[in-house]
């Protein structure tokens, strides 16, 4: 089994086998020793532990119940913190030329730091970002074309900064499974999660692999039984596809356009016209201001503006709420 998901860091691999192990293969890939200097990652983890040191609670873990800690934006964060790492960090070989041979040229890196501590909880098996993310409600409603393109457009990825034995938890997957039909849709059932339980496997992570999976493999991080910390950066690399080709300046539409739509009583219009006034995508956010909570991905910005308007909220309100909803949203560094 390992043969199909390990790569050594020096091995002679091809874009199109990298691209088939993920696509058709068993859907994930360890790149051994892919950082070779562990001396970086030390350094990088000790950046990164400072910071969620200074965070205090605000770094607990919104994914997790217990004392596990999550860094946003470990991106930002870095070159903030240690600016002369950031470089030889992000620039890493293989992190690129894995992203490249999944999504081409025209892709964008977020990380996020996630520490398990001893004794800290195994996560349940899901599917990731983007589908993955969503109440079974909305990807019901989304066209079955949408359903497969959505591992297209993003890798999962994750720097491995310690030795992650089984007893340390390494992320359980089940190999081939992100092409099981309707995965996105059905996983949360308990007939899948019996599945999942039977069938996954779990290969040790070593300091310095690269660990990639397509998006929507079944899997779950393990829990860590053992007395030390688990470190890993966790990375969705985006393709950039999909971005719109003009900025939009929400909060002008719904300042200049919300006034008049308290004039009109056509709900079906209203509701049509408001998808063309503000983001119709939750992401990307600052999560630092915007963490996840349960009406995250439930409330979007087109059905909260629809439910001020039926519920009459003033212009003023609703443009002063929308503009501190949309200044969360962004990052910026003190
Ligand atoms: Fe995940």
């Amino acid at each position: 089994m390992d043969d199909q998901i390990v790569i050594h860091h020096d091995q002679n691999v091809s874009v199109d086998e990298i691209q088939e192990r993920l696509e058709n293969g068993a859907g994930a890939l360890i790149i051994r020793g892919a950082y070779q200097d562990l001396a970086l990652l030390d350094s990088v983890s000790d950046a990164f532990s400072e910071r969620i040191q200074s965070e205090g609670n605000h770094a607990a873990d919104h994914f997790a119940s217990g004392s596990n800690r999550r860094l946003w934006n470990a991106l930002n964060k870095l070159a903030e913190d240690a600016p002369h790492l950031f470089a030889e960090y992000y620039g890493n070989e293989w992190l690129h030329r894995v992203s490249e041979a999944w999504l081409g040229p025209l892709y964008q890196i977020t990380a996020q730091v996630n520490v398990v501590v001893p004794g800290g909880a195994p996560q349940t098996g899901h599917r990731d970002y983007h589908l993955g993310f969503y109440p079974e409600s909305l990807v019901a409603e989304m066209p079955d074309l949408i359903r497969r393109a959505s591992s297209k457009l993003t890798l999962q990825g994750a720097i491995i900064h310690c030795d992650v034995p089984v007893e340390m938890g390494p992320t359980k997957l089940l190999l081939g499974s992100q092409n099981d039909s309707d995965g996105y849709l059905t996983y949360r059932r308990p007939e899948e999660q019996e599945r999942f339980e039977r069938e996954f496997s779990q290969i040790p992570f070593k300091k310095g692999d690269l660990v990639f999976f397509n998006p929507s493999i079944f899997h779950a991080a393990g829990g860590n039984q053992t007395s030390n910390p688990r470190l890993v950066n966790l990375l969705q690399i985006s393709s950039a596809l999909a971005k719109p080709m003009e900025h939009l300046d929400f909060p002008a539409l719904v300042r200049f356009v919300y006034p008049h739509l308290l004039n009109n009583t056509d709900r079906n219009l209203v509701s049509r016209a408001i998808r063309a006034m503000v983001d119709a995508y939750p992401f990307p956010s600052n999560l630092d201001l915007d963490p996840p909570s349960d009406d995250w991905l439930g409330e979007l910005e087109t059905t909260w503006l629809l439910k001020a308007w039926e519920t009459k909220r003033s212009p003023s309100e609703v443009l002063s709420d929308y503009t501190n909803r949309r200044n969360r949203r962004v990052y910026s560094s003190a």
